[in-house]
């Protein structure tokens, strides 16, 4: 493919929302890079056939997102071992020789986002309390455990999908009744929603945050709104508080280092492009 433009995109369904085209575009801008990032919306039926053509047309790999991440992982040829232990893949390049290799960067781009806002921050400082056990909690819980948590406590309004984590990730992880989710902050030292609660549209995330420890660290996955019940409750009770948007740019930084052969800097300027109407 050498001497073609280099493109990638975003596959979803829908895919209007997703503020990654304007991430990377940003990116390939400001680093004066040639290439291009599009949105493509691909009902489930057809995307084995557009991950087969897009390589044909010059795509040198895209992301994935909601409903195709798990569909992308089983039809990839390769994938990491994070991709498969956390079931879903966000990043697939395509290989020259046909096929394509999927990662799951999600995790990666949580703990990143947590690390540049707060470098002092350690995954081992205390309990971590978690609620939720959704598809976004798996890249979590595994991007917690491979950086070496040593308790997580795990709860969610539907028990049986925390203990099926529980049971995928290991012993590390607690789970804890939903009905009893009060005590899950008391004297941790990093709290973390993964639920959708509090994001626009949705009901507030309302469990009480107390006792939790000193010099915490809350984060949400939730970035619209930036700042969150969640976030508003953990700093009330004494908590740092990292908003869930640098999630969203870290886990990008992968993806488009593979595709356009440079790495891209997450500063204030690429927050701003992102959230730019
Ligand atoms: P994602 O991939 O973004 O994690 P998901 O798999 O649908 O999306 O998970 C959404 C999470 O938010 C789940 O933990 C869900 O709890 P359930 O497993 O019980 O559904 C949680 N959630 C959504 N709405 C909720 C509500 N009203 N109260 C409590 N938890 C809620």
């Amino acid at each position: 493919m050498t001497g073609t433009i280099p493109l990638a995109g975003v596959i979803g369904h829908p895919v209007a929302h997703s503020r990654s085209p304007r991430l990377h575009g940003f990116w390939l801008s400001r680093m004066g890079l040639p290439g291009h990032y599009v949105p493509l919306d691909v009902a489930p039926a057809d995307l084995a056939a557009v991950l087969a053509a897009l390589p044909r047309a010059g795509f040198r790999g895209v992301n994935v997102t909601t409903p195709h991440k798990e569909a992308a992982l089983a039809l990839a040829t390769g994938a990491t071992d994070r991709a498969r232990r956390i079931g879903a893949a966000n990043t697939l390049t395509f290989r020259s020789d046909g096929g394509f290799d999927a990662d799951c960067t999600d995790g990666e781009g949580f703990i990143a986002n947590l690390r540049h806002a707060r470098p002092d921050w350690r995954v081992d400082a205390g309990p971590v309390a978690v609620y939720g056990a959704g598809g976004a909690a798996r890249a979590v819980l595994d991007a917690l455990l491979a950086d070496g948590a040593a308790e997580i406590r795990l709860t969610n309004r539907t028990r049986t999908r925390a203990e099926a984590l529980r049971d995928a990730f290991g012993p590390v992880i607690r789970v804890v009744d939903w009905a009893d989710a009060a005590t899950l902050a008391n004297g941790a030292a990093t709290l973390v929603n993964t639920t959708s609660l509090g994001m626009a549209g949705q009901p507030p995330f309302d469990l009480p945050l107390v006792g939790i420890a000193p010099a915490a660290l809350a984060t949400d996955i939730v970035y619209a709104p930036r700042d969150t019940p969640f976030l508003r409750a953990a700093r009330a009770s004494g908590a740092d508080t990292v908003d869930g948007l640098g999630m969203l740019l870290y886990q990008a930084v992968p993806g488009f280092a593979a595709w356009f052969g440079q790495t891209p800097v997450v500063d204030a300027e690429t927050r701003a492009s992102v959230l730019a109407s």
